[in-house]
């Protein structure tokens, strides 16, 4: 089923994995088919603007209020609490895959955060990795989330459907889903964006038109399918940062039908139109924002996805790879495969770099002067595919990432071989 609400005019959708569970005309029937529950699943508060609003009716075996007390695990999320503030730059290599069983809540970790989980703005940034399936189903209260895999395909059992990804596709899933994280293949790592503020949605194309980037069509939500299934479960939640835990009878991935536009939903990032320049310079990386999360003040993100997809470079007379620069917004950055146009080494797939508010950056020394220098025939950067996570708060590291020997000694060095070539006798 095609998601096209991401296009702003709150589009509804509905699917039943039983026909006619799903009611007519009306959303809470005294009845419900099959002898089915009702339940409303809110994303955004009632009294928001009809375009900005995200509810989904459910129609389930067990209501979700059928649960006994949560209580707080002892294994919380690993990462730890936020660390000291560092104004400089910092590049991760990949963090290993444990050797030990790991599912998804296990093996991620807080990196950057610049926010409380309590807050209604801001993102928390971590790095999954797991070797096993998860048997428990978790919810998330404190955002929603953008998971970028890298490695291995990931089957997302929601309760609203299956989703199926792997490298080069993104999921979101909506603050509240339950879920369960399996993996299709030994292993499986890859990043995941917690946004506490706006929902993801479609950014504004202006004089782009109404074409380009990730077109509404290509997002994918799932169909109904239910587990009617009363066997132990245990359903975690994560609140204001905790892990909490209960046990039900059942299963709760047990909604038969639903509607509306609170939705997961999934996308192929091969299939995002690339623009760019077709003269000289080129835009800015604003031109391949895959989604946003805006605050009140129009143009300044708490949430920008951004891709550095394939793609031809024609630019005449043009310095190609990313100017260096100095940026308002905070840039964490990831590599899903292949080698990124602004650095010669040292960033790997699965690896990370950040680079906060002001801080300077941009091609390492090596590119600069091979770009400075190369005859400028057009030429495809391909089987590549970098991302970023742009926010407007500072993002600081957490004591985990500050101290895990992924952390290079060493990033600043690649800045260190750009060459002085100020002449002011040759112009
Ligand atoms: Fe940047």
């Amino acid at each position: 089923m095609n998601l096209d609400y991401l296009s702003g005019f709150g589009n509804e959708f509905a699917s039943e994995a039983l026909p006619g569970a799903l009611p007519v005309g009306q959303n809470s029937p005294q009845k419900a088919p099959y002898g089915l529950y009702t339940e409303l699943f809110s994303g955004t508060a009632f009294t928001m603007a009809r375009s900005e609003a995200r509810r989904t009716w459910l129609y389930r075996i067990q209501p979700s209020a059928n649960h006994p007390a949560f209580i707080k695990l002892e294994r919380q999320l690993a990462g730890g609490p936020l660390g000291a503030v560092t104004p400089n730059r910092l590049r991760w290599n990949p963090l290993e895959i444990p050797g030990e069983p790991t599912d998804f809540i296990d093996g991620l970790v807080g990196m950057v955060a610049n926010s409380g989980s309590e807050k209604p703005s801001g993102i928390s940034i971590y790095h999954y990795r797991a070797n096993r399936s998860m048997e428990r189903v978790l919810f998330n209260a404190d955002g929603e989330l953008l998971v970028v895999p890298e490695l291995g395909r990931l089957r997302i059992a929601t309760e609203l459907g299956v989703l199926d990804v792997e490298p080069l596709e993104i999921v979101v899933l909506p603050r509240g889903l339950k879920f369960r994280v399996e993996l299709l293949d030994a292993q499986a790592r890859g990043y995941v964006a917690e946004n506490h503020g706006a929902p993801l949605r479609l950014p504004d194309l202006g004089p782009i038109g109404s074409n380009g980037l990730a077109n509404p069509r290509d997002f994918l939500t799932p169909v109904a399918r239910y587990e009617d299934l009363k066997q132990p479960t245990t359903l975690v939640q994560k609140f204001l940062g905790e892990l909490w835990a209960c046990e039900l009878d059942h299963s709760p991935l047990n909604v038969v039908a639903w509607h509306g536009n609170n939705v997961p939903y999934k996308y192929d990032l091969r299939r995002f139109n690339t623009l760019g320049t077709v003269s000289f310079d080129h835009p800015d990386p604003s031109i391949f924002t895959v989604l946003t999360s805006p605050t009140s003040v129009h143009g300044l993100a708490n949430l920008d996805f951004v891709i550095f997809p394939p793609r031809w470079m024609v630019a005449e007379n043009t310095f190609r790879p990313p100017w260096f620069h100095r940026n308002l917004m905070n840039e964490y950055m990831g590599l899903i495969q292949g080698a990124y146009d602004a650095k010669a080494e040292g960033f790997l797939p699965g690896g990370a770099s950040l680079h906060s508010c002001m801080s300077a950056h941009g091609p390492d020394g090596e590119t600069c002067t091979r770009a400075i220098n190369a005859e400028l025939a057009p030429h495809k950067i391909d089987n590549t595919m970098a991302f970023m996570f742009e926010t407007s708060q500072v993002l600081r590291p957490t004591q985990f990432a500050l101290q895990c020997p992924q952390l290079q000694p060493s990033y600043d060095a690649c800045w260190a071989a750009l060459p002085a070539t100020f002449n002011p006798n040759r112009r």
